[in-house]
């Protein structure tokens, strides 16, 4: 279990006097070894692979993550080649991107998110909080939307703002196919489809994993079981009313 120590450590690198130098130690180990142009993008911005920053990512995910590899997909393990003290820095710096630092460490890195947007209700205000809400863990909507920079674009930018929670909730998801490699079916979003290969999100878990397949390998079907419902089911009717009313502000030009 050697994530387990690489987020003690992130941890304790986070909280100790050296929280500054590991996070600049960390940034310049991301630059070098995962924002490669092929991978994650500089700053934890788009690349080949998702997009790192303001996703909520907690710290035991991230180091767990970084450590272990996606299996399935372009992450690979680093627990064999990176430092234990590279590993805990990296960790500390993709924290900070997702608002896990003390105020001084975001400062210095220059994590802290944009508030850019139009003034907004009281409602709104909630919905905008609850659009990202860290205690739903994956379930939130920033989990899979982007709105003014808040969230990631797993699915294509919103443009029809359903009219109530009933709606939002049995929305029809037109664009979700079933891929099937070697006999493992999967809710998908295409992504992209090239000689070069077929890449998608897989929708199997939350966050959805970006994956990449062999032209050939993978093949897709329309239609899906997967339903949006299942996506947004940790709000409640008044929640979900008060995000799409936030929707709606921040959806004014
Ligand atoms: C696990 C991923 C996921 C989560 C979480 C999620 N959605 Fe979605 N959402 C999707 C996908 C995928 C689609 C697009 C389906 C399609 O186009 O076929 C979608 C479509 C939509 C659309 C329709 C957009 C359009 O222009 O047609 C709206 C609105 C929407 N989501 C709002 C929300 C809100 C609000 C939340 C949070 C309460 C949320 N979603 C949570 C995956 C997610």
């Amino acid at each position: 279990m050697k994530w387990l120590w690489v987020f003690s450590a992130a941890q304790a690198v986070m909280w100790g006097q050296s929280a500054r130098e590991a996070v600049r130690q960390g940034e310049q180990i991301f630059a070098k070894s995962c924002a490669t142009g092929y991978c994650h993008g500089a700053r934890g911005g788009p690349g080949g692979a998702p997009r790192l920053a303001g996703r909520g990512f907690t710290q035991p995910f991230i180091a767990a993550t970084v450590a272990r590899g996606v299996s399935g997909t372009a992450m690979p393990s680093f627990a064999g080649t990176l430092s234990r003290s590279d590993l805990a820095a990296v960790v500390a710096y993709v924290s900070t991107l997702n608002g896990i630092a003390n105020p001084a460490v975001a400062a210095n890195v220059g994590g802290a998110e944009s508030n850019a947007g139009p003034a907004l209700s009281a409602n709104a205000a909630k919905g905008r909080q609850l659009f990202s809400d860290a205690v739903r863990g994956f379930g939130r909507c920033s989990t899979c939307h982007e709105v003014n920079g808040l969230g990631i674009s797993v699915a294509t930018p919103i443009a029809e703002i359903p009219a109530n929670a009933q709606a939002l909730r049995s929305l029809a998801t037109p664009h979700v196919l079933t891929s099937i490699i070697g006999g493992e079916q999967m809710p998908s979003l295409p992504v992209s489809s090239t000689n070069r290969g077929v890449v998608f999100y897989d929708l199997t878990s939350s966050p959805p994993v970006l994956r990449t397949a062999d032209q050939g390998s993978v093949t897709s079907k329309e239609g899906s079981p997967w339903s949006h419902s299942s996506a947004i089911g940790s709000y409640n009717d008044a929640e979900l009313d008060a995000i799409l009313e936030y929707l709606r502000a921040a959806s004014v030009p």
